[in-house]
């Protein structure tokens, strides 16, 4: 997965020099790229489910994704999947960088890291976002634990990693389903999650939709046991149909207005508040912040329903009243 990233998270900004050792297709539109150390040193290590932050032909900053095992100490892998619509990011790393080349890239972090006293783990991927899931296969696997994975793709043209997955024997643990582009025919996700085995953790990367519907499906679940990863592509989707709305801070009794297409973290910022972040795709729990007033449109993936009517979680989440106070 990849997502547009604020340059000034502090924990990002020590960029070290990596060369593209290798470039490769992994599926239509999605290339794998492997990045090494000139001096063929180790890397900074890694767990499951980790991303780092590369910056682009172009000079923006994205974060991919690590989706090799993380005993490999040598090299980083990251699939990157050309976004025609996107910011130009993916399409100045597929079409602008070769082999050979220098990249800028952040050492690891891990906003999506696997739980250790899990008894079995549901592993649901959508598309390009298979690529902190396949980690996770690597490390699962070599810890022997239980899992499952459901990989839904487009169609198998599309479907990165299906030979690596093909031959790591997963028969009988793995589901791959082709929707062909058809909403209708989606993989019906309830079935597969109405019942969570004890001490089960599930794990959900791809696009917002399918990240939705198994959010929806797993209310039963306790929510501790739900991760999820965001695509990256829809933080602040659909600006078009967003209203402007202000919002108070209680503390200081500052206003702020949040136009549409704009987070209420980047209109902080704007007006020199900090608040805490990290992921900003509604994930990781970071911006958590309590609502003291108003009526908010919760866009995350943290938040249980009855902590919805006090707390925001600000990247990601907007207003349904004209205002929202915050303890801020
Ligand atoms: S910064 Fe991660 S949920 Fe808001």
């Amino acid at each position: 997965m990849s997502i547009s990233i604020d340059a000034k998270d502090p924990a990002e900004a020590e960029m070290m020099p990596l060369k593209v050792h290798r470039k490769t297709e992994a599926a239509q539109d999605i290339t794998l790229f492997e990045l090494r150390r000139a001096d063929h040193q180790e890397l900074p290590p890694f767990t499951a489910g980790s991303h780092i932050v590369v910056q682009t032909p172009g000079g923006l900053l994205r974060r991919y994704s690590l989706c090799n095992a993380c005993s490999e100490r040598d090299r980083y892998m990251i699939a990157v999947k050309r976004d025609a619509n996107g910011g130009g990011g993916s399409i100045g790393m597929v079409d602008d960088v070769a082999e050979g080349d220098q990249l800028s890239v952040s050492a690891p972090q891990n906003y999506f890291p696997l739980a250790n006293d899990a008894s079995s783990y549901l592993l649901i991927a959508g598309g390009i976002g298979i690529t902190p899931i396949l980690s996770m296969i690597h490390e699962l696997q070599a810890k022997k634990a239980d899992f499952r994975l459901v990989y839904c793709t487009r169609s198998a043209e599309t479907t990165a990693f299906l030979s690596d997955l093909s031959s790591m024997q997963l028969a009988g643990r793995m589901l791959v389903h082709h929707d062909h582009g058809d909403a209708q025919r989606s993989l019906a996700i309830g079935p597969i999650v109405v019942d969570r085995p004890d001490g089960a953790h599930l794990y959900c990367c791809g696009p917002r939709p399918l990240m939705q519907a198994v959010r929806g499906m797993t209310a039963h679940w306790p929510s501790s046991t739900v991760h999820f990863e965001d695509f990256g592509t829809s933080t602040h989707a659909e600006p078009d149909g967003e209203k402007p709305f202000t919002v108070r801070l209680a503390r200081s009794g500052e206003t702020v207005k949040v136009l549409p297409g704009v987070s209420i973290l980047d209109a902080l910022r704007n007006c020199g508040i900090a608040a805490p972040s990290s992921c900003e795709s509604g994930t990781c729990g970071s911006c958590r912040t309590r609502l003291l007033a108003g009526v908010a449109q919760h866009r995350d993936f943290v938040l249980d329903d009855d902590e919805q009517d006090s707390e925001i979680m600000i990247c990601v989440s907007r207003a349904q009243s004209e205002e929202l106070v915050l303890d801020l």
